[in-house]
């Protein structure tokens, strides 16, 4: 009997190696990074300014974080274009280095991944069209239609609202375009896509009040201090040295700018 109790116990043993170490064969550090020679980051590149195509690449804030973060590691930067709502369980199963996607901090993400230190402020706000005349405040949301993007902090903010019905579009600028058809009486997104998206298509007004303050940070599979603190280090010297913000004021045009009309 003690013996096929150890026959077992020795059996579990390796089985649970073989999981600890399988799980550490998916985790991105940085000298798995290193040995790659490259950074894989994920992201959903339908949110201007921080992430847009731009003549076929991908280009943003995020895009520009993510270069130096590459050039500090020495290694080049692959960008994966993908459904934001993906991003948290690519990440946590080791699928790409790291999600960055002007995505917000949560207390509901942070349980499946880590986050940067936070290298944006934003908020949350209400678009509506120019002859709306009910929804003047957050407070008029209730049982209207709200268009959001899926698996964002808009979707988790609409789907609170009291009576409402949610439209989930796979990004900000299609619930823009179904609000301007009239398909969703307004949409809930990042103030500086909103800004965007406010200067493609002069029909769309913003409500004053904001509805939340967020922060954005990178993400990373959980316990990946090596990649965290290397992410980190690049962050913070960015931020001190301005050129999050230069960032932020070259990317401001992402959005109105491919949608203009060809000069001539
Ligand atoms: N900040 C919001 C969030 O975290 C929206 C982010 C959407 N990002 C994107 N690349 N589509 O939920």
């Amino acid at each position: 009997m003690k013996k096929l109790f150890r026959a077992i116990a020795l059996v579990l043993t390796f089985v649970m190696l073989g999981i600890l170490l399988g799980g550490c064969a998916t985790t991105p550090t940085v000298d798995k990074i290193k040995e790659d020679g490259k950074l894989v980051m994920l992201t959903n590149a339908a949110f201007p300014p921080y992430e847009y195509t731009s003549g076929g690449e991908v280009a943003g804030i995020d895009v520009d974080i993510a270069k130096e973060i590459a050039a500090d590691l020495g290694v080049k930067l692959e960008i994966q274009d993908m459904p934001f709502e993906g991003i948290i369980n690519a990440i946590k199963s080791g699928k790409g280095s790291f999600g960055a996607a002007g995505m917000s901090i949560t207390e509901d993400r942070k349980k499946n991944v880590d986050f940067s230190i936070e290298y944006a402020q934003s908020k949350l706000f209400v678009l509506v069209t120019d002859t709306e005349t009910e929804i003047k405040t957050p407070d008029d949301l209730n049982d209207m239609t709200i268009g959001v993007q899926t698996g964002t902090t808009s979707d988790t903010y609409a789907t609170d609202v009291e009576g409402a019905q949610i439209s989930r579009y796979g990004n900000f600028l299609d619930a823009a375009q179904a609000l301007k058809s009239g398909k969703v009486r307004a949409v809930v997104v990042d103030e500086l896509t909103s800004n965007e998206i406010l200067a493609a298509n002069p029909e769309l007004v913003r409500l004053d009040e904001p509805l939340a303050d967020e922060g954005y940070a990178i993400c990373v599979q959980k316990g990946n201090t090596t990649l965290l603190d290397a992410i980190n280090a690049t962050l913070t010297r960015l931020i001190e040295s301005g050129k999050i913000q230069e960032f932020m004021d070259n990317n401001v045009t992402g959005l109105a700018e491919s949608s203009e009309e060809p000069v001539g």
